[in-house]
Parts: C-alpha cells; sequence; structure tokens
C-alpha cells in the first residue's frame, strides 16, 4: 500500500470518529434512516421498526465500539438492539431484509458481549428468513406486498446479504438447514439473477408452484435489461460472502466476473458509480452507497485471492471509495449523515438523493477495512 493511500485511510477514520462521536451524542437509540434538514428522525418510513435498514446504525455503533474500545458506543447500541427485537413481535412488514435488520444488530451484539436475548432474536429471525424458502423453486421470497404487485415467486439479488444469517445460525446451532438454504439460494442467484457478462437483473420470477423462471422484472434499476449498480453491488459482495461460508470456489469467480464488469463501467466515470450502468446519459444520476458496498466486495474478493491477483481489487475499492469521498463525503460533525449522493432507486423522485443509514455503514465499513479495524459482521 502507498504512503498516500495510508494518509487517506487514517484521515478518513479520523474524520470518521469526529463525526461519529457529535452523531452518537444527537441520534443515541433513535433507528435513523435519512437526514431531514441536516437531522436524522427516529423510525421515519412506513412499517416502523421493520424498515430493512434498521440495523445499520446499530452495526455503525458496534463497528465504532470495536474499533475505539469506547462503551459508550456499546452501550447505546444495546439500546438499538433492544428496541429493534420488538419488529420481530410486531412481524408484520418484514421480508427477506431481517438479514440487513439482525446481523449487523443482534448478531454481532451476541457474539461481541454474549447477550441471550440478542442470541435469541438472532435465532427468531433466522427462523423468519429460513422460512421464506421456496423448495421448488430454491429460493427465498423477498418481499410480500410491494408496489409491484404479486411477488409470491420473486426472489432479488440483494438477498445475497441476508444469507450471512442464515449461516450465522447454521454455526450457532449445528443445524445444517439454514446454511443449505442460504447455499440453495446463492446458487439460484448464480443461475437466473447474474448474466454471463457480470451484470445482473434485479428481480427474478417463478411461477411460485412449479418453481419454474418465468423473467426477470424491472426492479430499482432504469430497467429490467439494465444493471442497476446497487444490485450490482449486492452481487460482488454476496457472491463474495456466499464463498466465504461455503469455501465453493464457484461463488468466488462469479463475484469476480461481477466485480470485473462494474470495475469496467467505473473506471469509465471517474470512479462515480451511475443508479443504473445501462441506463440512459442523461440525467446524470449517481448512487454513492453503490460505491460504498462495491469497495466492501472489491476488499473480500481481495480476501480471497492469491497475492498476484490482489492489486486490482485493492485499487478499485481505494479509487472508487476516495472518489465518492472527494464528490459526496458530509464530515460536518453539526449534521447527521455521512454519504451524500445516495440513490434509494432509478425511477424514485420522491426520495431525492441523499445520506442512507446503510451507504454510510457500508462506507465505515469499507474505511475500517483499509485500516484493519472492521469487524466482520456478515
Ligand atoms: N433492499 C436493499 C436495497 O434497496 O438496496
Amino acid at each position: 500500500m502507498s504512503d498516500s493511500a495510508e494518509r487517506w485511510q487514517d484521515a478518513a477514520f479520523r474524520r470518521l470518529e469526529r463525526k461519529m462521536e457529535r452523531q452518537l451524542e444527537r441520534v443515541g437509540s433513535s433507528i435513523p434512516y435519512a437526514p431531514i434538514k441536516g437531522r436524522y428522525i427516529d423510525c421515519m418510513m412506513p412499517g416502523g421498526l421493520s424498515w430493512w435498514t434498521n440495523g445499520f446504525w446499530s452495526g455503525m455503533l458496534w463497528q465504532m465500539h470495536m474499533a475505539t474500545k469506547e462503551e459508550r458506543y456499546k452501550e447505546t447500541a444495546q439500546k438499538v438492539d433492544e428496541r429493534l427485537g420488538g419488529a420481530l413481535s410486531q412481524f408484520e412488514g418484514l421480508n427477506h431484509d431481517i438479514g440487513f435488520m439482525f446481523s449487523p444488530s443482534a448478531v454481532t451484539n451476541w457474539r461481541v458481549t454474549g447477550n441471550t436475548d440478542s442470541r435469541r432474536q438472532a435465532l427468531h429471525a433466522a427462523n423468519l428468513l429460513a422460512g421464506r424458502f421456496n423448495p421448488t423453486g430454491n429460493f427465498i421470497r423477498a418481499w410480500d406486498e410491494s408496489m409491484w404487485g404479486d411477488t409470491t415467486g420473486w426472489m432479488i439479488i440483494d438477498c445475497l446479504l441476508n444469507l450471512p444469517l442464515l449461516y450465522w445460525a447454521t454455526d450457532e446451532t449445528g443445524d445444517p438447514r439454514f446454511a443449505d438454504i442460504a447455499t440453495r439460494h446463492a446458487n439460484t442467484a448464480l443461475s437466473f439473477i447474474s448474466r454471463g457478462d457480470g451484470s445482473c437483473c434485479h428481480i427474478a420470477s417463478f411461477a411460485p408452484k412449479s418453481g419454474e423462471f418465468l423473467g426477470s422484472v424491472e426492479g430499482q434499476g432504469f430497467s429490467k435489461d439494465s444493471s442497476w449498480s446497487r444490485g450490482q453491488a449486492w452481487a460482488v459482495y454476496g457472491f463474495a460472502l456466499a464463498c466465504r461460508h461455503t469455501e465453493d470456489t464457484a461463488f468466488l469467480d462469479k463475484a469476480k466476473n461481477c466485480a470485473h464488469y462494474c470495475i469496467a463501467n467505473l473506471a469509465i466515470s471517474d470512479w462515480l458509480p451511475f443508479v443504473d450502468f445501462r441506463a440512459p446519459k442523461e440525467p446524470v444520476k449517481h448512487d454513492s452507497g453503490a460505491g460504498a458496498i462495491l469497495a466492501c466486495g472489491f476488499l473480500e474478493i481481495a480476501e480471497r485471492v492469491p497475492d498476484l491477483e490482489k492489486r486490482m481489487y485493492l485499487d478499485a475499492a481505494y479509487k472508487t471509495l476516495q472518489a465518492i469521498e472527494k464528490k459526496f463525503a458530509n464530515w460536518d460533525p453539526e449534521t447527521d449523515g455521512i454519504l451524500r449522493g445516495a440513490t434509494t432507486m432509478y425511477h424514485n423522485d420522491r426520495m431525492p438523493s441523499d445520506s442512507f443509514i446503510y451507504g454510510d455503514y457500508f462506507f465505515m465499513e469499507a474505511i475500517l477495512r483499509l485500516c484493519d479495524k472492521n469487524y466482520m459482521i456478515w
């Protein structure tokens, strides 16, 4: 690693520390999603506690606790996790994103503190996730209700990041069913969501009874045939994580295939990801969140390849992180939200680009990975 890269990552970590100290005081045990006029609001999305991003603030607090050993982060994370447990009894609104909610919170809490309530929450969440498995189609159903109508036979690329909850549950209980479901789902994603050129669709639709593949659906990208960059990022990081948990190199090869496609696209856009890599040139829409997740995925791949292969992935992670930091980082400790320029979906003018807690989480994780301070949550 060059001296300038090391200086950059050390400076980024110091800025993160300053920002998090003040955010901790303001946000406390609220559960934030996006800032409004520079301030986070507690559980602002419909569904309240069940919103898919609700584990990320806890994840940021656990990461800061593990990186700095400061107790105040841990104490607040514990309060957040206790609140978030309420989503399980509420049940309504929970879907496959329960892994995003409970890996950074309850699983991490249990691993770090041995809190048995957290272990119970995490196993409860894993059982709900496993219960969404369609055994004929070999996929985990994504949503129950959505703005797109009947979703009974839908799986989506994002779910790869929910699978670590299932791998954890097998490690924890010795029951192989959880990991088996995760691996079957990952194989279905490999066959039906990712395309041969390394791009992928967002949603694959199956006949819920026969499991027959019906086709791809548009989702959060420009069109069903395009390439939503955050979906690409979930593919890169998710397939690399599937390899971490199974040691099956077919998943690593797929992660590399998806990464190469993304690196080629980033290299022609100054390392700033567009919301969709296959959208019209105008209007220009970026998604910094996709960049942060991609950087984590590139770094995960770099950990799993021989030395002579590492450079491309490390270099791509640095270039992406430095580009999004320069253009989008909000280091002002007096306002909430770190990574501006995140965009939830291509066709959404209701929710303009801003900071979203998941983008902030993965930006933090990527910087901590570079600084060798990351606590492996997934
Ligand atoms: N459900 C994850 C995402 O919107 O990226």
